[in-house]
């Protein structure tokens, strides 16, 4: 069989569902583990879990509490195969809301270990109502936001200027897989990448078919069409959000 020759990375894949029927990812343990049997092919050795999490319909407890579980039943089955599969750090993909920056809760939800959180922004035209939220979670609480797949919202109005200038207030950007594999917004994904608009990549992958890991290969379009100052700058942020972060195996 081919092949694929992968470059071994230190870039962390910091937005995924592989955790067993959390959400809309993984539906099955041994779903979980081909995914992370495939991040671990493609040279990718650290990933982050973030599960889907709404909550305008359930409490962070509850959450955490599935996700506990979930957690325990990975690691078992880890263990009891005895494979090796990537560090796995743990978070969640907060859903907003209007009133998210002024909820103290939404602190259980940030990675692990630190003061990141990934958000989910919803995805519409915003206005200053959403601009402010944000600016709200860091002001507040400390946290630093990271917004999920920019390429998601950009087609709405002014999305783009409020991104640049969330970044400009400190959150960070995160940019999908799917953004470079697509051939038809390969080059879109690489002129932000040059232009300093991607802070972090994910592969935001749900499943070993339809949306499966693909950030291997898009490391490597970014090597190819950016260069390697690129690639380091891509490793030294996701070093960075997940230095002090919690790892669960
Ligand atoms: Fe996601």
């Amino acid at each position: 069989m081919y092949q694929e020759n992968y470059y071994n990375t230190k870039i962390i894949d910091c937005h995924s569902h592989f955790l067993p029927k959390m959400d809309d990812g993984s539906k099955s343990i041994d779903e979980s583990i081909e995914m992370l049997l495939e991040t671990k092919r493609q040279g990718i050795n650290e990933i982050c879990s973030t599960s889907h999490f709404y909550p305008n319909n359930e409490s962070p407890e509850s959450f955490k509490e599935r996700r506990e579980k979930a957690i325990a039943s990975l690691k078992e089955a880890i263990k009891e195969l005895n494979i090796e599969v990537p560090n796995i750090f743990i978070g969640a993909e907060a859903y907003f809301y209007v009133g998210i920056g002024s909820s103290k809760r939404i602190k259980e939800c940030m990675i692990e270990g630190t003061h990141y959180l990934l958000l989910e922004m919803p995805f519409m035209e915003w206005s200053k109502v959403e601009y402010e939220e944000v600016i709200l979670l860091m002001e507040n609480f400390g946290i630093t936001p990271i917004i999920a797949h920019i390429n998601r919202y950009i087609n709405y109005g002014n999305n783009l200027k409020y991104i640049k200038k969330l970044q400009k207030e400190g959150c960070l950007l995160q940019l999908n897989s799917e953004y470079f594999i697509d051939k038809k917004t390969e080059r879109k994904a690489v002129k932000f990448v040059k232009k300093g608009l991607v802070d972090l990549i994910g592969s935001d992958m749900h499943n070993t078919t339809s949306r499966p890991q693909t950030l291997g290969k898009t490391i490597r379009i970014i090597m190819n069409k950016c260069g390697q100052s690129y690639i380091d700058k891509l490793e030294k942020n996701a070093r960075k959000v997940f230095n002090e972060a919690t790892r669960i195996l």
